[in-house]
């Protein structure tokens, strides 16, 4: 069975992935119905995987004998101004998740929840690669300018991303 703090601070992470999976959803849906396919598809894609992000810890706090609750979801805006301003604010998004995921690992070390340490390590080393995948995404679009033909080659590109294996943060 996990330690309070412990299983409080996990029920926290699990609705903040939660979050993230139901924001890159609205995302998602601005973008297709603003014609940027290729980047919907990416953030539908993005999106199960904050899904599969929450499942992971949620399977993790019952199979240690805790208990997992469904968190109640905040709604994401539904209206963005631009794809830059989408990819800014994942981009914050991402960085304030890898600091709440140290915060995690944090109460762990404290608790001396040592399994629970070990199990986060994917959770830090996957947030290093959310971290870059839209670091450089963002710098490409940094580049673009809102170019409009450049945007539609940028949104070509995103299609690309989302078969690509997770860890290919190319563009
Ligand atoms: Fe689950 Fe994008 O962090």
């Amino acid at each position: 069975m996990l330690k309070e703090k412990v299983e409080k601070a996990l029920n926290e992470q699990i609705e903040l992935e939660q979050f993230s999976s139901q924001l890159y959803l609205a995302m998602a849906s601005w973008a297709e119905k603003n014609g940027y396919n290729g980047t919907a598809n990416f953030l539908y894609e993005h999106s199960d995987e904050e899904r599969e992000h929450m499942l992971k810890l949620f399977h993790y706090v019952n199979d240690r004998g805790s208990h997992a609750i469904v968190p109640q979801s905040e709604k994401p805006e539904s209206e963005y101004k631009s794809v830059q301003k989408v990819f800014e604010e994942i981009y914050e998004h991402e960085k304030m998740i890898s600091e709440k995921i140290n915060q995690l690992v944090g109460i762990c070390y404290e608790e001396k929840d040592f399994t629970t340490v070990n199990f986060l390590q994917w959770y830090v080393a996957e947030q290093i690669e959310e971290e870059n995948l839209f670091g450089t995404i963002l710098d490409k679009l940094n580049l673009l300018g809102g170019d409009k033909a450049k945007m539609y080659m940028f949104d070509n590109e995103m299609e690309k991303l989302t078969t690509a294996p997770p860890s290919d943060t190319s563009l």
